[in-house]
């Protein structure tokens, strides 16, 4: 027997009615969805930006910690859009790129959900399980709150997305394979612990919350903090000073009081240095300038506090190993360099190495000068110097370089010339160490 069409052709039965309203049912729950609850499906579709206003609080937030960690120092190309990706960075195993962070669904972060950054921030792996390389600081960042992480994640998901592809590492085989990668993760990397989120755990200032925070976004252990032969943060010696991957500026030991601790330091004066760039004899210089260009200047004044007290605890608060500039000792170490201070550098720095309060260092007594590694002083000879500019200090004062005016043997006498006048007593410095920087690729 035949069912002839013209059966099914009659009017619907209650029950066809009823799985027709159940469709459009779920239809509209669909729409509504879509509509009012994007967040919800972040993650599963990427390629869609989120529509709706997102969290401003929390992008705000995210913004703030955004600088707190300087990722834009790292992920913003020089004339490029900001976090679509960055210059190489010397490491000393090769140049590695780090990525584009905005909401590109193919070239950026689109596709990742809250978990995925969180996991990528706090084990370096990505979400298609690779790992990364540990320039990427996740050494430090692994000390990230959950709630941090997804304020970081909302902050950059505001941005506009910015089509910019990876660019590949240029690493010799085997250094950047995925098994090197994870042999060095096994001798060098440990996930924090999931601690109680600094931001709610400590309502005022607090060493330890400064702790967090230098440990932690602040990532300052991966410059003051010497690396092993195979780039592993040697922990037993956690904040003892180290050469930049460059060989060029040394990270002074922030737990030493002749370099750069501040266990003697006023509180306030640590926060200035941070915020402003400079205080009383420091000026930051080089890398630390771009620290505090990009990231410091920011700090809210409870968390700069913060991590002022916590940076007291570094090192045994000791008087001052610095001395005070001794009257009349001007012993030359050499006439040459006496004569190059004093036509080329005692107009800003004075004559006897006094400086300019707000301005110019004093030369005399500053532990700048005195210490062991001269790198600093030779780089800033030779290019010269300006402070960040910042809302405290919008218009540092600079200093001319000397590269093309001065020899290596008149740059080596200047400033053996001014670690040994005015009571400063540190040993001289030679024509080859001023050579090593000069004739050094890297700018
Ligand atoms: C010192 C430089 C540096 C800083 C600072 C830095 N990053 Fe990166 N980041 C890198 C490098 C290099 C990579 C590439 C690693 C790789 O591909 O193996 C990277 C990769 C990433 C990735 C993985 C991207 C991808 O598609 O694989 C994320 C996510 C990331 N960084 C987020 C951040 C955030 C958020 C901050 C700030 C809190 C930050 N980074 C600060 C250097 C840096
Ligand atoms: C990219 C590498 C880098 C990072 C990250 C970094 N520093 Fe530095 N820091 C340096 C270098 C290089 C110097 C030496 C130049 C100078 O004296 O300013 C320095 C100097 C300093 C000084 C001494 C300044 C002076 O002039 O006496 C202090 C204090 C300091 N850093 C604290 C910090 C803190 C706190 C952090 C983390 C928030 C940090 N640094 C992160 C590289 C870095
Ligand atoms: C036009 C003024 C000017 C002249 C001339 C000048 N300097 Fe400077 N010097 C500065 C300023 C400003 C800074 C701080 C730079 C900074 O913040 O990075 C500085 C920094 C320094 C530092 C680093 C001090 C520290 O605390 O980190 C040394 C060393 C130095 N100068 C030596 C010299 C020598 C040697 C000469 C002469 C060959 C010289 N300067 C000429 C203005 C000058």
């Amino acid at each position: 027997m035949t069912t002839t069409p013209s059966v099914n052709r009659t009017a619907p039965k209650p029950w066809q009615w009823l799985v027709l309203a159940l469709g459009l049912c779920l239809l509209l729950f669909v729409l509504v969805a879509e509509v009012i609850a994007p967040a919800v499906r972040e993650s599963s579709t990427p390629s869609v930006p989120p529509a709706a206003a997102p969290d401003t609080a929390l992008v705000q937030r995210g913004a703030y910690l955004a600088r707190l960690g300087n990722c834009a120092q790292c992920h913003t190309a020089r004339g490029g859009a900001d976090y679509a990706g960055g210059n190489a960075l010397l490491t000393p195993f090769g140049r590695v790129y780090p990525g584009n962070l905005t909401p590109h669904p193919t070239t950026g972060l689109g596709a990742w959900s809250a978990a995925d950054f969180r996991r990528a921030m706090h084990q370096g792996i990505r979400p298609d399980g690779r790992v990364l390389n540990p320039a990427f600081p996740y050494t430090s960042y692994t000390r990230i709150t959950q709630s941090d992480s997804d304020a970081l994640f909302a902050f950059l998901r505001s941005l506009p997305a910015v089509d910019a592809p990876h660019r590949a590492h240029e690493l010799p085989w085997p250094l950047g394979t995925q098994t090197a990668l994870t042999a060095w993760r096994w001798l060098h990397f440990s996930e924090a612990p999931d601690s109680p989120g600094i931001t709610e755990a400590d309502t005022g200032p607090s060493a330890r919350r400064g702790a967090a925070l230098v440990q932690g976004l602040g990532h300052c252990a991966e410059c003051h903090t010497p690396r092993n032969r195979l780039g592993g943060l040697r922990s037993s010696q956690a904040w003892s000073g180290a050469l930049m991957p460059d060989g060029l500026w040394y990270a002074p030991a922030l737990n030493d009081n002749t370099e750069a601790g501040v266990a003697g330091w006023d509180t306030a004066d640590i926060a200035t240095l941070l915020t402003h760039g400079q205080r009383r004899q420091a000026y930051v210089a080089g890398p630390m300038a771009e620290v505090v260009r990009n990231s410091t200047q920011y700090l809210n004044a409870a968390d700069a506090e913060s991590i002022a007290l916590y940076l007291q605890t570094l090192a045994p608060a000791t008087p001052a190993a610095v001395k005070s500039p001794a009257i009349a000792d001007t012993t030359p170490s050499s006439p040459l360099g006496a004569k190059i201070y004093e036509n080329q550098c005692a107009q800003c720095h004075g004559k006897q190495g006094e400086g300019v309060a707000d301005a110019y260092p004093a030369l005399a007594g500053n532990r700048s000068v005195l210490m062991g590694n001269t790198n600093n002083l030779t780089l800033t000879v030779l290019r010269g110097g300006y402070g960040p500019s910042t809302s405290g200090k919008p218009q540092p004062h600079g200093m001319p370089p000397y590269q093309l005016s001065l020899s290596d043997a008149e740059v080596a006498a200047v400033l053996s010339f001014i670690r040994k006048s005015w009571g400063n007593a540190a040993a001289p410095v030679t024509e080859f160490d001023i050579n090593k920087i000069r004739n050094s690729p890297i700018r």
